[in-house]
C-alpha cells in the first residue's frame, strides 16, 4: 500500500495533523523537539497498530487529552484502503479498516510491510540475542507468513519439556517432548537459515555502500549443529543434556539460544562496533530485509528513517536517498533540509514547527 494521507488527532504533540505524503520519497525537516519522530511514529501507529517507540501506547496519548487518533488512506493496485486507529486511555485500541471495525490489523495483508530506523533501535544491534532473535523471526514471518506456525509449535514443545524438567517428570513422557522439540527446532533453523540467506548479501552491499570498508558480514549461527537432515541426532543431543538441563531446570540445547552474528573486521559490532558502525548495521540489516521483503512478496514496503543522515557523509547520503527510493515509499527526517541530496527523487517536504505540520514552502 502506498500511503497518501495521514491525519492525527490529540497525538504526541499535535493537537491536530493533517499531511499529504509523496510516492516516493519525503521529507520532514523541522527544529529539534519540534515533533518530526512524533509524525513518524503516528504514521508508523496508523499502520502497524502500535507505538514504534514505547510499549505504553497511552504515552502517544497527548498530554492532558483521553483519546488520540490516526488515520491513513492510500491505494494497494488500484484499491483504495484506509485505516483508522483510536487509542483511549482507559478503554485501549479501536481498530478499523476500510471503515470497518476489526479485532485486529494483522489479517489485512495490504497494509505496507514498514521499516523503522530510529536511534533507540540500535537495540537491536547491541542488545541481547533473544532481541535479534525476535527479529529474524518477524523477518521470516513477513517473507513467508505460513511459517508463523513453526516458530509457535517450537516455543509450545520447548514450555512442555520445561515444564517436565522441572517437575522432575519421567523419562517417557520427556522422550515425545525430544522429539517434538527436534522437529520443529529443526524446522525453525532451517527456516532462520534461510531468512539470512536472504539478506545477508544485500546487507553486506548496502553496509559496504554506506561506508563499512570492508564489507559487514551477517551469519546465522546454531548451537544446535547437528546434521540437519538427521533428526535422530537432534534427539540424542537433547537425550545426553536431559540429566544438566534437569539440574538447571530449562533446555539448554536448541534454536532458542542461537545468534545472528554481526561482524564488521571479524568481530561481533554488537560488542566492539562504534556507535557509527554499529548505525550502519542497524541501517543496511533493515534495508536489506526491505529490499528482500519487496522482491519476495511484491509488495513495497514504507520506510520510515528517523535522524540518520546527520552522520552520513554527503556521498553517503546521496547513495543511501537513491537506494531508499528504489525499494519502497519513504519518509526521512532532518534538521537540515540541506542534508538531503538536492537531485534526490523527493516528491514532499514537510515542515514542523510550533505543534503543526505543513508542506514547506
Ligand atoms: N504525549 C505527549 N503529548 C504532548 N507532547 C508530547 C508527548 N510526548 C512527547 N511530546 C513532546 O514532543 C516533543 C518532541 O517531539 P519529537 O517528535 O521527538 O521532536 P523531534 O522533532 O526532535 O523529533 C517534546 O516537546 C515533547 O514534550
Ligand atoms: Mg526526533
Amino acid at each position: 500500500m502506498i500511503v497518501q494521507s495521514l491525519s492525527a488527532r490529540n497525538f504526541r504533540s499535535y493537537e491536530r495533523a493533517q499531511v499529504e505524503l509523496g510516492e516516493r520519497v519525503t521529507v520532514v525537516t523541522g527544529d529539534n523537539g519540534a515533533g518530526k519522530t512524533n509524525l513518524l511514529e503516528a504514521l508508523f501507529f496508523g499502520c502497524v497498530g502500535r507505538s514504534c517507540r514505547t510499549r505504553i501506547d497511552a504515552q502517544a496519548v497527548r498530554f492532558d487529552q483521553p483519546v488520540a487518533r490516526v488515520e491513513v488512506e492510500g491505494y494497494e493496485s488500484s484499491d483504495r484502503h484506509s485505516i483508522a486507529v483510536a487509542l483511549d486511555r482507559k478503554e485501549g485500541k479501536t481498530y478499523f479498516a476500510d471503515g470497518a471495525r476489526v479485532e485486529s490489523l494483522e489479517p489485512f495483508e495490504w497494509r505496507p510491510p514498514t521499516a523503522v530506523f530510529m536511534p533507540d533501535r540500535l537495540e537491536l544491534i547491541k542488545g541481547a540475542p533473544g532481541v535479534r532473535r525476535g527479529h529474524l523471526d518477524q523477518l521470516i514471518a513477513a517473507l513467508w507468513p505460513a511459517r508463523r506456525a513453526n516458530r509457535r509449535s517450537y516455543a509450545e514443545a520447548l514450555a512442555q519439556r520445561n515444564a517436565l524438567l522441572s517437575r522432575g517428570s519421567g523419562g517417557d513422557q520427556l522422550d515425545v517432548w525430544d522429539r517434538e522439540l527436534a522437529r520443529h527446532g529443526r524446522a525453525l533453523i532451517a527456516d532462520r537459515q534461510e531468512g539470512v540467506a536472504a539478506i545477508e548479501q544485500r546487507f553486506a552491499a548496502i553496509g559496504l555502500e554506506l561506508g563499512l570498508e570492508p564489507a559487514p558480514t551477517l551469519r546465522y549461527r546454531t548451537i544446535a549443529d547437528v546434521d540437519p537432515e538427521d533428526e535422530d541426532a537432534y534427539v540424542t543431543a537433547l537425550a545426553d543434556r536431559r540429566e544438566s538441563d534437569r539440574q538447571r531446570g530449562f533446555t539448554t540445547f536448541g534454536p532458542h539460544r542461537d545468534e545472528l552474528v554481526i561482524k564488521h573486521q571479524a568481530r561481533e559490532v554488537r560488542t566492539y562496533g562504534s556507535q557509527g558502525q554499529q548505525r550502519i548495521s542497524l541501517l543496511a540489516l533493515l534495508l536489506a530485509e526491505c529490499e528482500a521483503i519487496a522482491e519476495v512478496t511484491d509488495r513495497g514496503p514504507l520506510i520510515l528513517l528517523d535522524d540518520v543522515m546527520s552522520e552520513l557523509d554527503a556521498t553517503r547520503r546521496h547513495l543511501l536517498v537513491e537506494r531508499v527510493a528504489g525499494i519502497g515509499q519513504v519518509l526521512i527526517t532532518t534538521t537540515e533540509i540541506e542534508h538531503v541530496p538536492s537531485e534526490a527523487p523527493i516528491d514532499a517536504v514537510l515542515a514542523v514547527a510550533d505543534g503543526q505540520v505543513a508542506p514547506a514552502t
